[in-house]
């Protein structure tokens, strides 16, 4: 008896409960048993007008190394700050601006930290347009994971990534960042980008919160300039902008950034339709939008405010919860809630909105990074295994003439390795490389030189600079082509040439490296065109004196490793193009799922053939794959039922190697018409020597063949569609 009563003491004081005085006056919101919302509202309904505001602001932490966006340093953060971009890469400048945000400010909410990690941290991989073309979802989610812990582990939590800006014009200099002309290989990207970011748990110390950018249309920039103004109907901001979007916040994105541009007479930082009807009312997403950097006084020079404060006013009102860099929340925001132009219940909205995200991470619980050495860090083993396998995929052979790669080092040949990216380390990690160094990348000599080791003599010569006029090291390379018995060009872009506000108004190659190549063929050697670039390009003067050509985009960490592997063989290259590349600048814009014409074989440019020089899902193999005809489960379904349709694909070559396939739709004829064809479903797979695999799609009417209106209804009509594969097609019929 006397023991229970001494139990049932303790129980009570909380000693067995674990419960304690202290932790008995401890708010909810600093329980980290209690439920994410419960600690939201308790936490909000603490809080000053003042303290609120501060959380829809972000500022800057450590040297800001992006050119576009220079900015104060702020050395002195208000304890109360939401949110800090964080240039540094070490966690202790971090957790030092976190230490006075929980300790000095009244309520100790910790600040979410955010970078643009966008294809790698310090593991730079290659840039999101090759990734695409490795056509490996699973991979790509193994890189982005990589990112993720690399970033988690230096300090921060959110990375400004993935961008999944559909763009169909290589002159955009941002093309580079996403995954290409079409709508449904960015959805796929987006949702694969978000799972290897976010992970299971935010939480777990390895993730990071991801945020689907540039909310929305931006790729759609005239004439591929940058900032600038874009035109798009309705009808196109659903067909072909928002299934990206959609995509990414059913992955559970947990944020998104506005875009700069201005969407047919209403800016994106100021979109009420796109930021608050469709993102939270249709959609429900209970995350939050970051402006991007500045967009929000912005909106004066796109002329929609008259002034910072009217920015405020009008971007918050749209439903832009967060002020990047603009110093307009912080500034008026207060002052337009007291004059009601500003409700406070959309504040509270807003706020808790971001505190959910912090809750989420885990900040309040676990404020601080754990100090861990660069090398605990970065570079590890898998991670960089991760880098290799996604950079050999994402290499595109685009024309093999007689089968010139893999070269024949049967009798040691010699091959003369010239052009500006020969040698070069910086140039191959591409734009927004993040916390990546230049010394971390395998040059394209050093990998040869260890690829081909007792196989072939390499000699090395510049040749040409990447732009310029400056012929003066054309001879010395002409004469090492003359004593070779192959020329490889490794030609291409700075990584400046493509990125934010890096545009080009010709695609084609600058006029020395033209030049340069057109003097190599003169020493009457095959000749391999080696390109590294971050955009589509206009090769149509170069091809026709190549035998053949290897895109290996820019391909981050593993430099010329990979390729190295396509040029001996030890790689069989699987990469197939994610962005069609024109015939010339003049032939932009040009992408595979254009609107049909109403004479289809007329009105087109005198001067150049309809066709692009490589389409969409071009890429060749050194395998040789034969496709049988596509088999159809039925040929009439109902508007309910599913249908599977097959394809078989024979290696018949001597080679394994890895297709793959796109399976396209069409409908021939509909209330709103539809492109000549739509990619529905992709796969990759390897297919050994000999092997045959029956690749299969199975086709819900719904989410296939049904077509959005002007708002996003979706509808699906009755009649004949067509499914493509390579050359193959096949009829099959709706009815009720
Ligand atoms: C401007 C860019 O448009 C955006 O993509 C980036 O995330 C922000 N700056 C922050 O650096």
């Amino acid at each position: 008896m006397k023991n229970l009563t001494f139990i049932s003491c303790l129980l009570v004081s909380g000693w067995l409960t674990g419960a304690t005085a202290a932790d008995k006056n401890q708010p909810i919101y600093k329980d980290a048993k209690a439920p994410i919302e419960d600690r939201v509202n308790d936490l909000v309904s603490k809080m000053t007008l003042e303290e609120k505001v501060f959380q829809l602001n972000q500022y800057t932490l450590g040297r800001n190394n992006n050119a576009n966006n220079l900015g104060e340093e702020v050395k002195n953060l208000p304890a109360t700050l939401g949110s800090v971009i964080y240039f540094d890469e070490d966690p202790e400048l971090r957790n030092a601006a976190q230490k006075k945000a929980m300790e000095e400010s009244r309520l100790g909410i910790p600040i979410i930290f955010g970078y643009d990690v966008i294809h790698g941290f310090r593991t730079v991989y290659p840039i999101s347009l090759g990734q695409a073309c490795s056509w490996n979802t699973a991979l790509v989610e193994d890189a982005c994971a990589v990112a993720a812990q690399e970033s988690r582990m230096s300090g921060v939590d959110w990375t400004f990534s993935p961008m999944i800006d559909v763009a169909r014009d290589g002159r955009w200099g941002r093309v580079a960042e996403g995954y290409g002309e079409d709508p449904y290989t960015n959805a796929a990207f987006s949702a694969a980008s978000v799972r290897g970011y976010q992970g299971k748990n935010l939480a777990d110390g390895k993730q990071v919160a991801a945020c689907l950018k540039h909310y929305i249309g931006y790729g759609a920039s005239e004439a591929g300039r940058d900032y600038v103004y874009t035109e798009i109907s309705n009808q196109s901001l659903w067909d072909t902008y928002l299934p990206p979007y959609e995509a990414g916040v059913k992955a559970g994105a947990a944020t998104l950034m506005s875009s700069f541009n201005d969407i047919s007479g209403t800016p994106g930082s100021a979109n009420h339709y796109i930021m608050t009807e469709i993102l939270k009312n249709r959609w429900k997403h209970d995350g939050f939008i970051v402006s991007d950097w500045s967009a929000v006084p912005q909106l004066i020079e796109q002329g929609h405010a008259a002034n910072r404060k009217e920015a405020a006013r009008l971007a918050f009102n749209a439903g832009l919860e967060m002020d990047m860099m603009g110093h307009c929340y912080d500034k008026y925001m207060a002052e337009l809630v007291k004059e009601g132009k500003i409700s406070m219940a959309q504040v509270d909205d807003a706020v808790k909105r971001v505190l959910r995200l912090k809750f989420r991470l885990g900040l309040f619980d676990n404020p601080y990074t754990p100090k861990t050495t660069a090398k605990e860090r970065f570079l590890l083993p898998q991670s960089l295994a991760t880098a290799e396998k996604l950079a050999e995929e994402t290499i595109v052979l685009l024309k093999n003439e007689n089968n010139l790669l893999p070269l024949n080092t049967k009798n040691k040949p010699t091959i003369a390795v010239v052009g500006p990216l020969a040698k070069n380390r910086p140039e191959l990690l591409g734009s927004w490389y993040g916390h990546g160094h230049a010394e971390n990348v395998l040059p394209i000599n050093e990998a040869l030189n260890a690829e081909f080791a007792g196989k072939a003599n390499l000699i090395y010569a510049d040749g040409c600079d990447f732009d310029g006029n400056d012929t003066a090291k054309f001879n010395e390379a002409l004469s090492a082509a003359q004593k070779a018995d192959i020329i490889l060009l490794c030609m291409g872009e700075k990584k400046s040439w493509s990125g934010e506000n890096a545009s080009r108004s010709i695609i084609e190659l600058p006029a020395i490296q033209e030049q340069f190549i057109a003097e190599m063929k003169k020493a009457g050697k095959p000749m391999v065109l080696v390109l590294a670039n971050g955009r589509p390009l206009g090769l149509s003067k170069v091809e026709p004196l190549c035998d053949a050509i290897v895109e290996m985009w820019q391909p981050g960490v593993p430099g010329g490793k990979p390729l190295a592997g396509v040029l001996s063989g030890r790689v069989n290259p699987s990469g197939k193009l994610s962005i069609t590349f024109p015939r010339s600048t003049g032939q932009i814009p040009v992408y595979y799922n254009q609107r049909k014409s109403a004479r289809p074989n007329s009105g087109k440019y005198q001067d150049i053939p309809s066709t692009p020089l490589y389409e969409f899902g071009h890429g060749l193999s050194y395998s040789t794959f034969n496709y049988g005809d596509i088999k159809l489960a039925k040929e009439t379904i109902k508007r309910n039922e599913k249908i599977v349709v097959e394809v078989p694909v024979t290696n018949a070559s001597k080679r394994d190697g890895a297709e793959v396939i796109h399976w396209f739709i069409s409908d021939p004829f509909c209330t709103i018409t539809r492109p000549v064809k739509e990619l529905k479903h992709f796969e990759k797979q390897l297919i050994k020597a000999g092997d045959t695999y029956v690749f299969r799609f199975e086709i819900d009417p719904m989410r296939d063949l049904s077509f959005v209106d002007s708002d996003g209804k979706r509808f699906l009509e009755n009649g004949e569609y067509f499914v493509t594969v390579k050359d193959k097609k096949v009829k099959f019929t709706i009815e009720d």
